[in-house]
């Protein structure tokens, strides 16, 4: 199999080569003076799988429309089977029609993913919270895998927590804090939230108590850091001792992490789904165990 990583994903595509015991395959990107991509695959692909990897972030706009290019390349030099790997998938928030007239950014993304040439798909921990399963989203066999088991270990490993509860700051990540406090053998919980505004929410902790322990948030994203921020708040209202919090996608707008830190949050955990100063745990592992097994 070759492994190409788009210019959003060379350094993850280049460890989930490795982890595979495979080369990485060699690419030619670059931008032309009217800002045009330009993208040109140097590897014979001929006949071969192939694994494109091109994580969604900063800039989807651009790094979708790259990944688009190379993959109909792919398919046009005769690449046997082309499967996408978009770590962090962009636009999977936007899942529904919430107000008439609203475009629904996620499955036109799918479909334009799917319609460059990919026959299969994978992602990890996306925010499909309405329609729950990524197969729904797409045609081609598609896998949303967890890095939450990942990121418990790291915790374990490197976090000590101290009689940790493992929290959702919504409803919606209680799976995620399931999967982080098996690693950790610990108890898990979640809050309520109510989004007030893009960067503001409101958090119901419920009857929980967190006095002497540590608490251990976990949710996919951080973006403006509001909802850790107010979960961490909580979380010390309620006695916590230390507050620890852990995202598969940092997607850290400015002045997420010092929010975060304002609000008595001791350590910042994500993945190199998205390249961070936070990124300690790598995906590489997943991704490649995934690209080993069939869809
Ligand atoms: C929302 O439901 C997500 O799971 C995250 O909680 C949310 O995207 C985080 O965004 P922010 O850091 O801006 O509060």
């Amino acid at each position: 199999m070759i492994i190409l990583g788009g210019s959003a994903s060379t350094e993850l595509a280049e460890k989930v080569a490795k982890e595979m015991g495979a080369e990485p395959g060699r690419l030619e990107l670059k931008r032309f003076p009217d800002g045009e991509k330009y993208v040109r695959v140097l590897d014979d692909v001929a006949g071969k799988d192939v694994a494109v990897v091109q994580s969604l972030y900063r800039t989807p706009d651009e790094y979708l429309f790259e990944y688009f290019l190379l993959v109909d390349a792919l398919r046009d030099l005769g690449a046997r089977s082309i499967t996408g790997i978009t770590p962090y998938l962009a636009y999977a928030r936007q899942d529904s029609r919430f107000n008439p007239g609203e475009a629904v950014s996620c499955t036109a993304t799918a479909k334009l993913i799917e319609a460059a040439g990919t026959t299969s798909f994978i992602t990890v921990d996306t925010h499909l919270h309405r329609l729950e399963n990524v197969s729904k989203v797409f045609r081609v066999p598609a896998r949303n895998i967890s890095a939450m088991p990942l990121l418990g270990q790291y915790a374990l490993e490197n976090l000590s927590p101290r009689k940790p509860v493992v929290i959702g700051p919504d409803a919606e990540a209680e799976p995620w804090a399931a999967a982080t406090a098996k690693e950790l053998d610990a108890e898990h919980t979640f809050f309520r939230k109510k989004r007030i505004t893009s960067s503001k929410v409101e958090i119901d902790t419920g009857e929980v108590d967190l006095e002497g322990r540590d608490a251990v948030l976990a949710d996919d994203i951080i973006s403006t850091g509001g909802t850790i921020a107010e979960a961490a708040v909580a979380c010390k209202k309620k006695g916590a001792r230390k507050i620890y919090a852990l995202c598969t996608h940092p997607v850290l707008a400015t002045g997420a992490l010092e929010r975060l830190h304002a609000a008595g949050v001791e350590k910042v955990i994500g993945t190199d789904t998205i390249p961070s100063p936070i990124s300690k745990v790598s995906v590489a592992p997943i991704l490649a165990r995934a690209l080993k097994s069939k869809p």
